[in-house]
């Protein structure tokens, strides 16, 4: 048995519109296929069979990164991460129209798929415009939050990076302070272009371009899983 569900609360939507009549096919032919379990111990070996290394997407929207990753590595194995009915509809649609064997779907709160993780296991993990939360009453309410980050350090590689964006100041704001303060997390930039221009191999997402097109300054922060 893994370890038991713990009973969390998750903010936000978890569908939409009506899925499309195909999409529906999908959630109930595709996705059972292509879904991670967290009732057993996760054997990601068993998973993904030969992959190079495992990468996780925590909130993957409609899954444009995700699958650009995807394409773009295929010696590597990524779990996608998403609460969010259509946002999964969306993927798998991907999924089928590009012909991905190397993604692997979980729908639901990203923190219970990292308790149920081993240490050491992830090579790189993405969370790209998380739910800003804005009203400081809802600030709890974020995913960056101090035992959140303990658990994804644990399940972390050494070495291994975590790629954060966000539109929002005080969430970018909010993201340094508490990756910064954290002992098992280093920020790689070293330069304004390191956080403020967009790598070449970080596909942008739908939320990123709306976020631009109304005029918002993004950042893009690397951090580093210092070694054990
Ligand atoms: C603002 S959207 C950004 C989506 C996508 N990353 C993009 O850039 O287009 C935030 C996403 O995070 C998802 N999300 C919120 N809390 C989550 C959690 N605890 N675990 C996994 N995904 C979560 C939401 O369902 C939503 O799709």
């Amino acid at each position: 048995m893994g370890p038991p569900l713990q009973n969390r609360r998750l903010y936000g939507r978890r569908q939409g519109h009506r899925l499309r009549p195909h999409q529906a096919e999908l959630v109930s032919t595709l996705l059972p296929r292509l879904s991670v379990g967290l009732e057993a111990p996760l054997d990601l070996t068993d998973l993904f069979g030969g992959a190079k290394d495992i990468w996780l997407e925590i909130g993957f929207g409609a899954g444009e990164h995700l699958s650009a990753q995807a394409e773009a590595h295929p010696e590597v194995g990524l779990i996608g991460c998403e609460p969010y009915l259509n946002g999964v509809a969306s993927l798998l649609a991907r999924i089928e129209r590009q012909a991905l064997p190397n993604i692997r779907i979980r729908m639901g709160d990203a923190r219970d798929l990292l308790d149920a993780l081993d240490a050491a296991t992830l090579a790189r993990a993405f969370l790209l415009f998380p739910d800003p939360w804005p009203k400081k009453r809802h600030h709890a309410r974020r995913f960056i939050a101090g035992e959140t980050l303990d658990r994804l350090a644990c399940v972390l590689k050494d070495g291994a990076q975590f790629r954060v964006a966000t539109d929002i100041d005080d969430y970018c704001a909010w993201t340094l302070a508490h990756l910064t303060a954290h002992p098992d997390f280093e920020w790689c930039a070293r330069t304004p272009a390191d956080w403020r221009l967009r790598p070449a191999d970080w596909p942008e997402t739908r939320y990123e371009m709306k976020a631009k097109a109304a005029g918002r300054q993004c950042v893009y922060l690397t951090f580093r899983r210092r070694p054990r």
